[in-house]
């Protein structure tokens, strides 16, 4: 798919404030700092279209882009991040999970994880908590330009051998970079053929 326009359109706090829920919808979630603004920015190729920052914690709202005029990319804040007070962590929580349960086109969230760590109980529980509440989501494994091909290799086994202790099927998973671009092809094509069957997608 090629991306022809990529815009801007609002910051919500909750999801009453989100625009029109009448296009399809793919949201970006995960750990602060995985790499999610950074990610929405290697699809669309543009470089500052979603603010990223090497200080977690960047992006604290629901972010609309509007993409080629008839779809939408959702930049989250990122989960389990300390350093905020207690009250706002609590915030942050309520914002994503209404989001997510109650966001009625979305039609997949990705689940960001950081190519570079064993697997985090924070993300198995994340994923957890979807697959209880029945949402969609396939797995994204970031910055994986730090890695050697070897590693990479090394790094997805190990992952699908730990989520398969918990899930019968695994979901379908993403290898990226958003310094390199890979993967961000493979991501657009997913989304195209979701967009393909979707009655909200409007040509
Ligand atoms: P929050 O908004 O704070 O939740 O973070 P985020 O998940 O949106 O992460 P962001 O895109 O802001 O990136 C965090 C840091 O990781 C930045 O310093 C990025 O430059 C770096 N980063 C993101 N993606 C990649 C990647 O593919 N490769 C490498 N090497 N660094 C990356
Ligand atoms: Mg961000």
């Amino acid at each position: 798919m090629k991306i022809i326009s990529a815009e801007f359109v609002k910051s919500s706090t909750n999801t009453e404030q989100c625009p029109p829920a009448d296009r399809p919808e793919y949201a970006f979630i995960g750990r602060s700092n995985v790499g999610k603004s950074s990610l929405i920015n290697g699809l669309v190729n543009r470089k500052n279209l979603a603010q990223t920052s090497q200080t977690p914690g960047k992006t604290q709202l629901i972010n609309h882009y509007l993409i080629n005029g008839n779809w939408n990319l959702v930049d989250l804040p990122g989960y389990g991040y300390a350093k905020v007070s207690k009250t706002k962590r609590v915030v942050f929580g309520d914002m994503i999970q209404d989001y997510i349960t109650g966001r009625e086109n979305l039609h997949a969230l990705f689940v960001l994880i950081d190519s570079r760590l064993e697997p985090q109980a924070i993300d198995l529980d994340f994923m957890q908590f979807l697959g209880e509440q029945s949402i969609p989501f396939v797995m994204v494994f970031t910055k994986v330009d730090k890695l050697k091909n070897a590693q990479k290799t090394k790094f997805v086994a190990e992952y699908q051998e730990v989520m398969s202790q918990e899930w019968e099927e695994l979901p379908e998973f993403f290898v990226t970079s958003a310094t390199t671009g890979e993967g961000c092809e493979e991501i657009l094509r997913y989304i195209h053929q979701i967009n393909s069957h979707s009655v909200l997608f409007k040509k």
